[in-house]
C-alpha cells in the first residue's frame, strides 16, 4: 500500500531512538519530510543521517518536552523548517515506574508535564495552521496502560488516560476541518526503555534482561514484544489519506495482550 506522504511535513517527537525514531523513519519512508524532536543532539544526528542517507529529508530540534512553558517556540521552528506541520507524533520518554504511593506531588507534577502537557501545548500551537489547511494528523503515542494497569506504572497507568480523555475531545471538534487525532495504545515493544524497566527485575530474579523479556513475551498472545516499527507501520497508516475516516480511535498494538473487548 503506498501511503503516499509525499507532500507531508511530520513532526515526531521523542524521535531520537525507540518508538518514535521508527515513527520518523517510518514517514521519512513513505516520503513526508521529517523533523524529529529530541534532548540527545548525537542520537538525532544519526537518526537525520540514516533517514536522508536512504533517501528520505529529514531534519532535527533538540528539545525538552517537559519545558511545557517554552513549546510554542518548539512549534515555531519546526513549522520554520519546512514552512509547516501536516502530521503530529506526540510522545516522550515514559514516566518512572514505582511503588503505587510513593510518588510524591513533584514527581506527579513532571510526569504530568512530560506525558500530558508536551503533547497539549504543542497541539496547541500546532493545529491553528492545520486548520487554515484543512488537514491535519495528531498521533498521540501512549501505552497498553490505557486499556489495562499494569502493575508497578502507577504514573503512565493514571496520566495516560487524560491524553486519551483529551484527544477524544479534540476528535470531536476538528474532523470538521480535516484534521484526524488518534492514540496508539501501545503494547510491549524493544527499546532501551524496556530494557531499563526490566534491569532490577532481571537483577531480583537473578536472570538476564533477555531471560525476562523472553518469559514476559510468552504472556502475550503473539508470544513476543514488538520491534518499533511494528508500532511506526500503524502511526504511518493513520498519517495518511488511506486512513481519512478514523478519528478519535484508541488503538491497541499489543499483540493481544489487553484484555478489553473495546
Ligand atoms: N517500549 C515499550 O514497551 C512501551 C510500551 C508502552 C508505552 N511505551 C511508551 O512509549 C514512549 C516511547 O517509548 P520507547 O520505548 O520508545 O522509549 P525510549 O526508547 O526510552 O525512547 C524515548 C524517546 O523520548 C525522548 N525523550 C525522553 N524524554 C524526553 C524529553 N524530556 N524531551 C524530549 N524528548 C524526550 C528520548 O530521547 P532523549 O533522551 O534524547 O530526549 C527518546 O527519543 C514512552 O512514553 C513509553 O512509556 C513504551
Amino acid at each position: 500500500m503506498d501511503l503516499n506522504l509525499k507532500n507531508r511535513v511530520a513532526l515526531v517527537c521523542g524521535a531520537s531512538k525507540g518508538i518514535g525514531k521508527a515513527c520518523a523513519i517510518a514517514l521519512a519512508g513513505e516520503g513526508a519530510r521529517t523533523i524529529l524532536c529530541a534532548r540527545t543532539e548525537s542520537l538525532l544526528k544519526e537518526a537525520v543521517k540514516e533517514i536522508n542517507d536512504s533517501g528520505g529529508e529529514a531534519d532535527y530540534i533538540t528539545f525538552d518536552l517537559s519545558n511545557t512553558g517554552s513549546i510554542k517556540n518548539l512549534a515555531d521552528r519546526a513549522i520554520s523548517i519546512y514552512g509547516r506541520i501536516d502530521i503530529l507524533v506526540n510522545n516522550a520518554g515514559g514516566p518512572p515506574a514505582g511503588e503505587d504511593l510513593s510518588f510524591d506531588v513533584s514527581a506527579w507534577e513532571a510526569a504530568f508535564k512530560l506525558t500530558f502537557l508536551s503533547a497539549e501545548e504543542l497541539t496547541k500551537h500546532l493545529i491553528p495552521d492545520m486548520i487554515k489547511r484543512k488537514w491535519g494528523r495528531i498521533i498521540n503515542l501512549t501505552s497498553v496502560t490505557v486499556k489495562q494497569p499494569i502493575n508497578g506504572l502507577m504514573l503512565s497507568n493514571s496520566i495516560r488516560l487524560a491524553v486519551i480523555g483529551w484527544a477524544k475531545t479534540l476528535s470531536q471538534n476538528y474532523a470538521q476541518y480535516g484534521i484526524t487525532i488518534n492514540n496508539i495504545a501501545t503494547g510491549y515493544t524493544l527499546t532501551d526503555r524496556v530494557r531499563q524497566l526490566f534491569k532490577s527485575k532481571a537483577a531480583s530474579a537473578d536472570k538476564s534482561v533477555d531471560e525476562i523479556i523472553e518469559e514476559i513475551g510468552k504472556t502475550i498472545p503473539i508470544k513476543r514484544m514488538a520491534e518499533p516499527s511494528e508500532i511506526a507501520s500503524v502511526v504511518a497508516f493513520l498519517a495518511s489519506d488511506r486512513a481519512s475516516y478514523v478519528n478519535g480511535a484508541t488503538i491497541p498494538v499489543d499483540g493481544g495482550y489487553s484484555v478489553s473487548t473495546l
